[in-house]
């Protein structure tokens, strides 16, 4: 069985945000399948579908990502190949309007796995990834609610985490091929107003990201410093591998161990080696979209 499987954040969406957030998480499907259901590789499809997440302006990632503290975006994004445990990240990264593919082309150089700030972008332009103006990636949105926050007195970014109403649309993809590869990726603006520098768990490999051929994939959304603190992905990778290979009941426990060690919010989508799909958040919505080919149509929520 192919399958993949899409989210577009996990958080408190606002009733007049659920329609996009619908529409852009099944045009990322789309994109991934035309790929995936025609013989094409999990890699290419999980760049493709993130690349459509990253370039649509209702998601934080890529173009419409929050602005940080100095009023820049700073992009973090993440891709593995279960296949043979290739890794490529990027943090803290500016000008690139699709920091996912340039994860993966630090992937497919087989010499480094994360690459930050200025020498992330330096690598873009040295390998034909497209570069852009900070203002090609800031949105009236986010320049509003950069403006917004900057008003306020107390923003505490933590605090605001608790209530689950602080978005965090980070976007990811988890897909398995008809050669069994699995391949998981994350692409995010990170938190609004966050520190310049602060970097969540999307690029990191283990916390946002996992993949294994030999048990499956995960991509993770949420609260980047409580993920981090239970390498969410890897754990919940590690939780299919101890369960008989159930996506949903690792997620779920995965989310579980989240909540009660770090009192954390977030949403996780997984793939087990056989194309079955897990999903588990614990915030009020996630978006999300899934297609296997034993499925008569695609699935989406928010
Ligand atoms: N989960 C995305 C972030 O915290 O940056």
């Amino acid at each position: 069985m192919i399958s993949l499987v899409v989210h577009g954040g996990a958080w408190d969406i606002p009733d007049d945000l659920v329609d996009a957030h619908k529409a852009g998480v099944q045009a990322a499907l789309k994109a991934g399948w035309a790929i995936l259901s025609k013989g094409g590789t999990a890699v290419d499809a999980v760049e493709r579908a993130i690349m459509v997440m990253e370039d649509d302006e209702t998601f934080d990632a890529g173009t419409g990502s929050f602005i940080n503290m100095a009023g820049e975006v700073e992009l973090d994004a993440s891709i593995m190949s279960g296949k043979k445990f290739q890794a490529g990240a990027v943090a803290s990264v500016q000008h690139v309007k699709n920091p996912i593919s340039l994860a993966r082309k630090i992937m497919e150089g087989n010499e480094h796995i994360l690459l930050v700030g200025m020498g992330a972008t330096r690598f873009a332009k040295e390998h034909g990834i497209k570069t852009c103006s900070q203002d090609d990636l800031i949105t009236n949105r986010e320049l509003d609610r950069w403006r917004e926050i900057q008003g306020r007195k107390n923003f505490i970014t933590k605090d605001a985490f608790r209530r689950k109403k602080v978005p965090v649309d980070t976007v990811g993809a988890v897909a398995i091929d008809n050669h069994g590869n699995v391949a998981s990726g994350a692409s995010t603006g990170g938190t609004p107003n966050k520190y310049p520098g602060r970097v969540g768990d999307s690029p990191l490999i283990g916390c946002g990201t996992y993949a294994d051929n030999e048990i499956g994939g995960v991509s993770t959304s949420g609260w980047g410093e409580s993920l981090i603190k239970v390498v969410m992905a890897k754990t919940v990778i590690d939780l299919m591998d101890h369960n008989g290979g159930d996506p949903e009941q690792a997620a779920e426990d995965g989310l579980k161990i989240l909540v009660r060690k770090t009192e954390g919010y977030g949403g996780i989508i997984a793939v087990n080696n056989k194309g079955r799909i897990g999903i588990a958040f614990n915030t009020p919505r996630m978006a999300r979209a899934y297609v296997t080919s034993e499925m008569r149509a695609p699935f989406a929520a928010t």
